[in-house]
């Protein structure tokens, strides 16, 4: 359905009244350092706000500038974003802060196009750091801006398919004011995480509920339409926790899954929980393994893991034999005294508490 620019004014003056009324205060907010922008909106990327707030404060204060971000070790970055998930953000973070600092000589991308370029930047981040650094006119999208806009305009395309992204982001870059794009995007962010949200939204207090077509047509609860559903994976993870002593071996997981670069024990994946685990652990422990009575189940967004750890001792005058294997497999042994410093999956983080460590 066809929509007036009228239409378009009316619906952004009085998303914009609603903002200045209702304000969050946000530390990223009252900044134009493209750095810092930069920094929270990749740590808001898959994050709530609440969530992401002490990590923003920890990054900033650890790395106040894209040069001290981009001279940091690598295994230093994912420490500190230990417990965010989605590594490869982090990952992405640090290898963007180097390409700035050593082949951009520090200065920060100026325009949407180029801030496109950046690892890990997709056309919501380059549009949020643009119109809130550089005041460039570009609208951000994301499950937020769709619910908003698809019940506003009673727009009933799947949201989930190929051609949802191109349509929302031609209608909110129709609808965004030139003179305060980034208020704009701030706006509608704000309006969709706290007043349209998807259930139980404040539809009675709302500035445009005489407007609104799904309110007006009776589907607030159907709008957005999403039809396509992402396929979840089950997976069985059996993890053996060996320990010689004071030391415990841990892995650094490779590429190509899930947690690339963090760290966490020897492993077998099976089809099922009952499978018995066939792991070739030193001949000095076979007798010696137990499996931890607790069994964990782990959300991923496209995966959900389920999880049983096992308790391997080995006895200290094997160490010579343990270090052997370890060296072949490629594992490390850790002393428990430093294992708070590794970077590691929430998963693991989560079993080490139970275990009072
Ligand atoms: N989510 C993503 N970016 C955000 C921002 N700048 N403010 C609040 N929530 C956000």
């Amino acid at each position: 359905m066809p929509h007036k620019a009228t239409e378009y004014q009316a619906f952004s003056h009085q998303i914009l009244a609603w903002y200045q009324e209702n304000p969050r205060e946000l530390p990223w907010r009252g900044t134009q350092d493209p750095y810092k922008i930069w920094l929270s909106e990749i740590i808001l990327q898959q994050t709530r706000v609440a969530q992401g707030l002490p990590y923003y404060y920890a990054f900033v204060e650890t790395y106040p500038s894209v040069k001290d971000l981009a001279l940091a070790p690598e295994e230093e970055v994912l420490r500190l974003w230990q417990g965010l998930g989605y590594y490869s953000r982090a990952r992405n973070l640090h290898a963007c802060a180097k390409s700035i600092w050593f082949e951009m000589d520090g200065e920060f991308p100026k325009t949407y196009d180029e801030l496109l370029k950046l690892k890990g930047v997709g056309s919501y981040t380059a549009a949020a750091i643009a119109s809130f650094a550089y005041g460039e006119v570009k609208a951000v999208v994301d499950g937020n801006v769709f619910r908003v806009l698809a019940r506003y305009f009673g727009i009933v395309t799947d949201i989930a398919s190929s051609k949802a992204k191109k349509e929302f982001e031609t209608l909110a870059n129709q609808i965004i004011p030139k003179d305060q794009p980034g208020e704009f995007n701030q706006a509608m962010m704000d309006f969709g995480a706290r007043l349209c949200t998807p259930k139980s939204p404040g539809c009675e207090i709302c500035p445009l509920k005489t407007s609104c077509f799904a309110l007006l047509y009776n589907m607030v609860s159907e709008l957005p339409m999403k039809i396509n559903k992402v396929k979840i994976k089950e997976r069985h993870f059996h993890y053996y926790v060996i320990k010689c002593g004071e030391k415990w071996v841990w892995k650094k997981r490779n590429s190509g899954d899930i947690w690339e670069g963090l760290f966490d024990f020897p492993q077998e994946e099976s089809s099922a929980d009952t499978q018995t685990p066939t792991l070739q652990i030193p001949s000095s422990a076979k007798e010696q393994i137990q499996q931890f009575p607790k069994k964990y189940r782990h959300i991923l967004s496209h995966q959900r893991l389920n999880v049983v750890f096992s308790e391997v001792e080995i006895d200290e005058e094997n160490l010579d034999q343990l270090e052997n294997w370890c060296e072949n497999e490629g594992f490390m042994l850790v002393a428990e005294d430093k294992i708070e410093y590794l970077a590691k999956p929430k998963l693991i983080v989560n079993f080490l508490n139970d275990q009072g460590i």
